[in-house]
């Protein structure tokens, strides 16, 4: 058996989903612990196409529980939209096919509207506006609501005029109407009813089955680089993206943790503002935005794109403990004459060999890049030897082996060097 972790290394959009949903083959249970509707994860199977949000991307396998982590905060219009229409696929067949965590926050309808407000005004950070941040607020300043609230109906609404009481003047501010506190009683009240089902404790779910010595995979959202206390600030999420984060989100012990493997493009992308030093603002650019299909799968934003960057990938592996590397979409790179890998950055006359994190430093530092030769399409599934380098020379330079390759959005379009599950 064993438990591993699953992350992104950027600033997501990795294709976690898809190798996740890959890995699920072996696992009893797919964990997601923070974040929220913010993520976007996309699965090819028999050339069909899933999108989950909030479910972990393990919903595709029959007999595996996904959860929904202590440590996320949920939307249940989202959720329950999830749930209609994987059921209506053939999946979630069964009650104990997803557990949602009672002890989540809710995303409640001025969340969105706050996050909407802030992104139309002057130092806006390009969030997905579903409400994310203001959720996390609101957990912080203990005004929060949670799954486990939706069935205890007096003390929803008790607790709800609290909120809204506390909440409404920050609201004003903005320029937003005050929440309606007996309108979203009524209509969060009225969608519990399809969470019912699900909902409990995670934690102890999670616990018992890794001490029944089930294979349990945690599914990273979001990517290392938008961790709110290790990532490019503020340009971040609100929660935390790195392996650390899996335990805390759980309520898991680190001891129980057996592999960390990390997932990163060929090439980087970004969606939202914030530093991206290896940006390509030109044709090369444009062609990474076409091939790869890089538009956001949550709102539509054309993704920026640009060469991988090492020394931010050092960083992500250092924050967390990753110990192998995917690397996906290397088809999409495909047919490039040449290719550069940025391999460290140079401020101040040093040369340094992590993604500096202060936001001034990294403006000032200057990328160092290496060329190699590109690669044609690969025939008949077989790696091209141009390909193959670049795998080699990545894997020299963070000092880790890659473990698997992905060279098409579909299950099949991978080349995995060595299964975390295979004993
Ligand atoms: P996630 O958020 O990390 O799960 O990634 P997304 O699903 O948001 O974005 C990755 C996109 O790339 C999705 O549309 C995937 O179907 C697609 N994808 C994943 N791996 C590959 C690959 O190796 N090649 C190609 N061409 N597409 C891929
Ligand atoms: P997956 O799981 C890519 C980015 C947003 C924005 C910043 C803050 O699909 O990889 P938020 O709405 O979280 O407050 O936005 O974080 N962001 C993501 N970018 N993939 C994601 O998820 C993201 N989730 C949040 O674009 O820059
Ligand atoms: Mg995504």
């Amino acid at each position: 058996m064993a438990v591993v972790i699953v992350v992104g290394v950027q600033w997501g959009d990795e294709g976690k989903g898809k190798i996740v949903d890959l890995l699920t083959e072996k696992a009893r249970l797919v964990v997601r612990w923070a974040g929220g509707a913010n993520a976007g994860h996309t699965l090819v199977v028999d050339g069909k196409k899933y999108v989950t949000r909030l479910i972990p991307s393990g919903i595709l396998r029959s007999g595996v529980t996904c959860v929904l982590g202590e440590g996320m905060v949920v939307d249940p219009a989202v959720l329950v939209e999830e749930i209609r229409t994987f059921r209506a696929q053939g999946f979630i067949t069964q009650d104990r096919d997803l557990v949602v965590a009672e002890r989540a926050h809710l995303t409640l309808p001025h969340h969105r509207e706050i996050d909407r407000l802030r992104e139309e005004r002057p130092g806006s950070i390009g969030t997905t506006k579903r409400g994310i941040g203001p959720t996390y607020e609101s957990k912080a300043a203990r005004i929060g609501l949670r799954v486990g609230d939706l069935f205890r109906p007096e003390r929803f609404r008790a607790r709800l005029e609290r909120h809204v009481t506390a909440i409404a003047p920050y609201l004003h501010e903005l320029g937003g109407a005050a929440p309606n506190a007996a309108e979203i009683a009524s209509s969060y009240l009225a969608l519990a009813e399809e969470i019912r089902p699900f909902v409990g404790d995670a934690s102890r779910t999670v616990h018992d089955a890794i001490k029944r010595g089930e294979n349990v995979l945690f599914e990273g959202a979001q990517g290392v680089l938008l961790d709110l206390d290790h990532g490019t600030y503020p340009f971040v999420t609100s929660s935390s993206t790195t392996a650390g984060g899996a335990c805390a989100g759980l309520g898991i012990g680190p001891t129980l943790i057996d592999h960390v493997l990390g997932i990163a493009k060929g090439y980087a992308t970004r969606v939202g503002d914030g530093p991206f030093p290896t940006e390509l603002s030109d044709a090369t650019g444009e062609l990474l935005r076409k091939r790869g299909n890089e538009f956001g799968s949550v709102t539509g934003r054309p993704r920026r794109c640009g060469w991988l960057d090492l020394p931010a990938v050092r960083l992500a592996v250092r924050l967390s403990g990753i110990e192998a590397l995917a690397l996906t979409k290397l088809d999409v790179m495909a047919g490039l004459d040449r290719v550069r890998l940025c391999v460290g950055y140079r401020l101040n006359g040093r040369t340094l060999d992590e993604m500096p994190l202060d936001a001034d430093d990294l403006a000032a530092a200057e990328p160092v890049f290496e060329d190699l030769e590109g690669w044609p399409d690969a025939a008949d599934g077989a790696v091209p030897p141009g390909a193959a380098r670049f795998v080699a020379r990545v894997a020299s330079l963070v000092g880790i082996p890659v473990w698997a390759t992905s060279w098409g959005p579909g299950r099949l379009q991978t080349v995995v060097e060595h299964n975390p599950f295979a004993g």
